[in-house]
């Protein structure tokens, strides 16, 4: 596929969910053609990985702040002197289960949730650790159009109290964990956004909802909203919806929150796992 700026490839995924971009140092400044290329890709595809792209943390910053402003990360004591990058670091003997083994779409319960996240790999352990992705878009388009319909006004209500929560499992862990994580009352908070979520760039729909932050619908009953979610949910992680990333050491990908959801897979227990992530701001979900 030929782009405008003329250097970079693109290899699409199956059904068009993710691509590979290739003929690109993330490492150089990129000229505002490749930019515009990259943020057009991103959107078509949701899911955008680069191999080969050992970057240091200035260099991971500054590709980061060319596609958009540092997002705001909660709860997860950045690296010293990075107030903008977490390190998500798992060692050999860590018994406590790996950070972000559940699907979720990255900080969902703020206000203007991260539009992007960039994961890049540091050091990658030779069995599991892969991460999942579900495309919350052709989940959508794949519902009737009945239920579409009692969907669409609907608002999901958002909180990180499971996780982060003063009742929430990082609360509860008795596992040393390398990570330093913030549980707090804050947490405990819920806010809604529209459950069936309108991307600011394509147009397209999506479901915006997750298991680990989505944990009712506004206006319904507890039993009501669960019966819907854990439809929308097992509906969601279908075979069909999903993208496997299996890892390489210096691979960078940038997913786009605003339509899909994410899963990091454990399955590494014995071995070293290193990753750096920064996000890129957001929009209030409409
Ligand atoms: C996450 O950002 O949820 C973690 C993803 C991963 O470590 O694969």
């Amino acid at each position: 596929m030929t782009t405008g700026s003329d250097i970079l490839q693109v290899q699409p995924y199956p059904d068009g969910f993710g691509a590979e971009v290739s003929g690109l140092d993330l490492a150089l400044p990129l000229s505002s053609a490749v930019q515009a290329d990259l943020a057009r890709l991103w959107a078509q595809y949701a899911v955008l990985s680069f191999r080969g792209q050992p970057l240091t943390l200035d260099q991971l910053e500054a590709f980061t702040l060319s596609v958009g402003p540092f997002g705001n990360d909660p709860y997860i004591a950045p690296m010293p002197g990075r107030p903008n990058v977490l390190e998500l670091r798992r060692e050999p003997d860590e018994k406590a289960t790996n950070f972000g083994a559940g699907w979720h779409s990255d900080w969902s319960f703020l206000e203007t949730p991260p539009a992007a996240t960039l994961l890049r790999s540091e050091v990658v352990p030779p069995v599991g650790g892969d991460t999942y992705f579900a495309d919350g878009r052709r989940a959508y388009d794949d519902l009737s159009e009945t239920l579409k319909k009692l969907l669409e006004p609907l608002r999901a209500v958002h909180s990180a109290r499971r996780s982060y929560g003063t009742q929430g499992v990082f609360a509860a862990e008795t596992e040393a964990r390398t990570m330093k994580i913030i549980v707090s009352e804050e947490a405990d908070k819920a806010l809604t956004h529209p459950l069936v979520r309108t991307h600011p760039v394509t147009g397209r729909k999506a479901l915006y909802i997750s298991p680990v932050y989505t944990v009712g619908i506004e206006g319904m009953t507890e039993k009501e909203g669960q019966a819907i979610l854990t439809f929308l949910f097992a509906h969601m992680i279908q075979p069909e919806y999903i993208y496997q990333h299996k890892w390489t050491a210096g691979a960078l990908i940038m997913w786009d929150n605003r339509c899909t959801m994410h899963f990091a897979k454990g399955g590494y227990d014995g071995h070293l796992r290193v990753m750096h992530r920064t996000t890129v701001a957001g929009e209030v979900p409409a």
